[in-house]
């Protein structure tokens, strides 16, 4: 039987491993072909193609959206499957308090039952795939074996695929084996299912010591596509504590002055805090000569340069961006770049063959049908897009994209951003007072969830360096981790806190956000360089409100003073409530913490109940 198998591909393998893996791989899924994939356009439009046979795929109104198509994902596989997702290092303690972990020995043999003729009646694709610019000592390969056409379609996008790669790995280059199936065999006459995966069982393990990940049973996002959750961050973090480097959960963005003068930032957010929308950000028009371009969306790979100074990489080539709430308004640069090339999942299709979510437009067009693949009822209270609906896009079709996105040696990085959802307590922005408190900012850093993620509304939830389920070691370890890193780099870059997201006290939001955020990016970067003013606060340093340019909006002082003032009691909780993450990695935690948990404490107890840049006057 396993004789009859075909194997079909347009360049020689040389590399005896990678060979010997997919042989073996093959004799235990036994697909009925094997296909190495190479990159090419043909390859992409036969895989859409097929998908469009098999009904899985829509091809959009080709004047509307040129080359693209729309897709509905099983009810059961919609978003990435946390309470799945594995770390199955050898030693329990190595993957820590935050981690699921089951013994690699046992996780090896259920994955091994699940995995026999888990590929029947399919084809075996594998896809040399590059983590970053191919050829630069940043980037990082990876090969996928997949079952799914829709992996390999959005697999183009997000990575570097194919021949190009397989020549830089030559015939004995390392690469992280990463093994995808849908879980769905198929029997002789079986007919295949619109969207193949197991709605029962789902497994996301990553090995780290064997710098491996096998998932079971999803064909969706971060699940399916293992270049970028499961390697570019699980893996990649387990990798960089090794190997003194950072991989890192956010974007990357460059800051032009009207002087043409450069700088990088990155910057962490958890999910649904309007990421995309920061590294595509258009400054107000009245902010002359100010450009913002975007390097990476989503993922940074960093690493200390000769010169001491710290480069990033995107490791990506595509952007996998959540669609609700995108628009012309919130993100202009978005709509461009999905104008054509895009694969959409579980939005929302017109009668005239294009596509919509909820927030594209105020009002829904007529007859839509829904993420169900149903006609859309405007009355029933569900939304026609499923609320994590995405895009996958090339980036080089972002309108901002950096000229440098693609540079092999990375972009120099000046200064770090941390940010969650808060409607209270942490200000519009500040400035860490060394490296050490910056670290310490970023661990306590706390989102307060929205619908669409967990449950229940408004309750912080601390997710450390936006870092919390891409963590792929123990998270004490990776504190210390990035407190070592920077005793290690000369002049590290500054850090520092934002916040988009406070309210008043009847619940308006007191910031408008998107491209005003450019009015605290352009203090960020004038403060790095040293051409702006702040004051110390009892948290870090603070511009007034003099600081910050403010032409051509009106933003009052006492409206400043609202979203900037620091309340004793609210930082005393917040402060307290820090031990519970402490409290669950104490063993690993670094000392440094404690300390500076007491002397932020004590500085807020010496200054004065509410804390602000225009203090009144006795
Ligand atoms: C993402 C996420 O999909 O962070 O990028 O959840
Ligand atoms: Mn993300």
């Amino acid at each position: 039987m396993e004789n009859a198998r075909k194997v079909k591909s347009t360049y020689e393998v040389n590399h005896t491993e990678l060979q010997a893996w997919v042989n073996q791989t093959a004799d235990l899924l036994k697909p009925l072909n094997i296909r190495w994939c190479d990159g090419s356009k043909a390859e992409y439009d036969e895989m859409c193609n097929s998908l469009v046979e098999k009904g899985t795929f829509i091809r959009l109104n080709e004047q509307k959206r040129p080359n693209s198509f729309a897709c509905f994902s099983d009810p059961s596989d919609v978003a990435r499957a946390e309470d799945r997702t594995f770390i199955c290092s050898r030693k329990k303690e190595n993957a820590g308090p935050t981690n699921n972990w089951i013994d690699p020995k046992e996780m090896k043999q259920t994955l091994r039952k699940l995995m026999e003729g888990c590929m029947k009646g399919r084809t075996m694709y594998v896809i040399p795939f590059c983590m970053g610019p191919v050829g630069s000592s940043l980037s990082h390969i990876g090969v996928e074996i997949t079952d799914s056409e829709y992996v390999v379609a959005n697999m183009h996008i997000m990575t570097r695929v194919g021949k190009k790669v397989m020549d830089v790995l030559g015939s004995s280059g390392d690469f992280v084996r990463c093994l995808h199936t849908a879980g769905a065999p198929l029997e002789p006459g079986q007919p295949d299912m619109k969207w193949p995966c197991n709605p029962t069982t789902k497994y996301i393990v990553h090995y780290p010591e064997e710098r491996s990940i096998v998932a079971y049973g999803s064909g969706y996002g971060g699940n399916a596509l293992l270049g970028k959750k499961c390697f570019a961050l699980r893996i990649a973090s387990s990798m960089a504590n090794e190997e003194n480097w950072l991989a890192e959960h956010m974007l990357i963005l460059g800051v032009e002055s009207p002087e043409k003068e450069k700088t990088y930032v990155a910057a962490a957010f958890p999910s649904a805090c309007g990421k995309t929308n920061f590294a595509m950000l258009i400054p107000p028009a009245d902010l002359d000569g100010w450009k913002v371009t975007t390097v990476g969306d989503d993922i940074a790979w960093i690493k200390p340069g000769k010169d001491g100074k710290l480069y990033a990489i995107n490791p990506e080539a595509g952007y996998f961006g959540v669609a609700p709430g995108t628009n012309e308004k919130s993100n202009p640069n978005a709509i461009k770049t999905i104008a054509k090339n895009t694969i959409f999942t579980n939005v929302a299709v017109t009668p005239d063959g294009d596509v919509w979510w909820e927030g594209l437009t105020k009002e829904p067009p007529k007859d839509l049908i829904d993420w169900h693949g149903k006609k859309w009822d405007p009355t029933s209270g569900k939304p026609a897009a499923h609320p994590n609906s995405r895009f996958t896009v090339p980036g080089n079709q972002n309108p901002a994209i950096d000229p440098e996105w693609e540079n092999p040696k990375g972009v120099p990085i000046s200064a770090f951003v941390f940010g969650g959802r808060r409607s209270t307590t942490i200000p519009l922005i500040y400035q860490a007072h060394n490296w050490n408190s910056g670290v310490y900012l970023a661990a306590t850093m706390g989102s307060e969830t929205t619908a669409a993620a967990f449950g229940e509304i408004g309750k912080v939830r601390r997710d450390p360096f936006a870092m919390l389920p891409f963590c792929g070691y123990h998270m004490g370890d990776y504190f210390n981790h990035w407190l070592q890193f920077g005793r290690d780099i000369p002049n590290p870059p500054r850090i520092f806190g934002v916040n988009w997201f406070r309210k008043d006290d009847k619940g308006n939001y007191l910031w408008p956000g998107f491209g005003e955020n450019m009015r605290v990016l352009k203090w960020i970067v004038q403060k790095v360089k040293g051409k702006s003013n702040a004051v110390e606060s009892p948290i870090g340093w603070m511009p007034q409100y003099e600081d910050l340019d403010w032409t051509g909006m009106n933003f009052s002082k006492q409206d400043f003073d609202s979203i900037m003032t620091i309340d004793r009691e609210e930082w005393t909780k917040e402060l307290l409530s820090h031990a519970e993450l402490f409290e669950r990695m104490y063993d690993r935690l670094p000392k440094e913490f404690i300390f500076m948990r007491e002397l932020l404490l004590s500085s807020l107890w010496r200054s004065a109940e509410k804390w602000s840049l225009e203090p009144e006057v006795a």
